[in-house]
């Protein structure tokens, strides 16, 4: 008999079946046996009977948690039951059994997250994070469809890189072939910005690294970013792109993840209102509302977390905040000719308090103006030169954006902390396992 997966055993409702997992619980009760068997795509509970199945009930009688086995039962509906149906079992073959001598380390109770997070490589198997890990999968899938079908062409960008993108106190250097220096990249975004001259629309997503010495729910130095560009594009057609990216991400997780949504015990209805068009306000409008509720901020300051979730209160969805100063913004950023002190660029910031999950906007296209900025800004003239060209040949002028693809599952599931969105999560003391 070939194995089904639990996810779709409601199609096989009367007949019997073969499930291939792991036992995720036991409990006795006399002559009968109540264990919940998961198999990754979701768990079941299960009945097994001394009377009716001797055999099946000694394999299980005193299993250890997570024995991985192979299950063979009759589905039933039952209404009661996590999923809607139960396995009343008739075969069990058990794979391996976990000895009580040296059991299953982390247990159906509260554990501290340091405990849980330097056994991550056997977290993910909770129900709880293995919800979080298809939900990020569904996330990548809608994101890849939604750029796929604007038009834009994948472009990988690399990992080693010659130089920084985000300011350099951020940067992990690594000792490349013989004496070369090289540094993990911040951002595909001078690459996709070249390839965009070549092919008009593409993207790029793939590991970023940054190396942050602050401990926030939101940072990790290893998180993965989708990053469009285009050629003769501008701010509005970047916010334009980035809210219907965003909103298609989340109506996807909506439509194809809701078990998952569910186990996260996640609020959908304040998903449900993620549609297009997102709020846009200009930086000068958010240092109005900041003042207004009082909050210290002056006109030429950064937002912090705080700032950030004030701001996104004010809206049932993510909005979108444009034209900073481009003091507090990246080298690149093309000014704004009516107001050449702010920068073309914008943040969208998520609701329900999640900070910037994007940050992007128009490039300087202009030589001479973008050599200003890099020896403003102390960079390296030389590991720019091929950046340089972009702007000696057929430059044009171009937009793009970086999503964080974490902070926005985060938000989406609900999360407290970034930590838990990723597999591997890589922060400030923790590359382990
Ligand atoms: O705002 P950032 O730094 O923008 C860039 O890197 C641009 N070069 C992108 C572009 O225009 N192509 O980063 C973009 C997004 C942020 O909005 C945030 O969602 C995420 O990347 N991000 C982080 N996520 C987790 N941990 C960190 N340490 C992050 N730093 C940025
Ligand atoms: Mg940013």
């Amino acid at each position: 008999m070939s194995a089904v997966t639990i996810e779709k055993i409601g199609q096989h409702e009367g007949r019997e079946v073969t499930i291939r997992g792991w036992l995720y619980n036991l409990r006795e009760s006399g002559k009968l046996l109540f264990p919940i068997f998961r198999d990754g795509t979701g768990v079941i509970q299960g009945v097994a009977s001394q009377q009716q199945c001797p055999a099946a009930f000694a394999a299980l009688r005193g299993l250890t948690q997570e024995s991985s086995v192979i299950v063979t039962g009759r589905v039933q509906a039952d209404a009661r039951a996590p999923g809607g149906y139960e396995l009343l079992v008739t075969a069990v073959e058990v794979v391996q059994r976990i000895p009580e001598s040296d059991p299953y380390p982390i247990q159906l109770k509260e554990h501290g997250v340091d405990f849980l997070l330097d056994r991550r490589h056997l977290w993910v198997r909770t129900p709880r994070q293995a919800a979080i890990l298809r939900i990020r999968a569904e996330a990548i899938r809608a994101a890849r469809e939604y750029m796929d079908n604007q038009g834009y062409t994948l472009t990988d960008a690399p990992i080693f890189t010659p130089a920084a993108c985000e300011g350099t106190t951020t940067l992990f250097e690594v000792q490349y072939i013989d004496d070369q220096k090289a540094y993990l990249t911040q951002s595909g975004q001078l690459y996709v910005e070249a390839t965009a001259m070549a092919l008009g629309k593409v993207y790029c997503f793939g590991p970023t690294f940054r190396a942050e010495k602050s401990k926030t729910r939101r940072h990790l130095t290893e998180f993965w970013m989708l990053e469009p560009e285009a050629a003769y594009a501008h701010l509005d057609d970047m916010m334009a792109l980035a809210e219907g990216l965003v909103s298609h991400i989340v109506q996807s997780v909506l439509e194809h993840r809701r078990a998952e949504l569910e186990t996260l015990k996640r609020d959908t209805s304040k998903l449900a209102c993620v549609t297009s068009p997102f709020p846009r306000i200009s930086y000068d409008e958010a240092i109005r509302i900041l003042e207004k509720q009082g909050n210290p901020t002056k006109w030429g300051d950064d937002f912090g977390g705080g700032e950030e979730t004030i701001l996104s209160s004010h809206f049932d969805r993510p909005v979108m905040i444009h034209r900073y100063p481009a003091a507090i913004k990246a080298f690149y950023m093309q000014p704004d000719s009516n107001r050449p002190e702010l920068a073309l660029g914008f943040d969208m910031l998520a609701s329900e308090g999640y900070g910037e999950i994007v940050g992007g906007g128009e490039r300087i296209a202009d030589y001479d103006l973008l050599v200003k900025r890099l020896r403003e800004n102390n960079l390296p003239e030389e590991a720019f030169q091929w950046y340089l060209d972009l702007r000696r040949y057929g430059s044009v002028p171009h937009a793009g954006f970086g999503l964080g693809l974490e902070r926005t599952v985060a938000w989406i599931c609900g999360t407290e902390h970034i930590r838990e969105v990723i597999p591997f999560p890589r922060m400030i003391y923790r590359v382990y396992p």
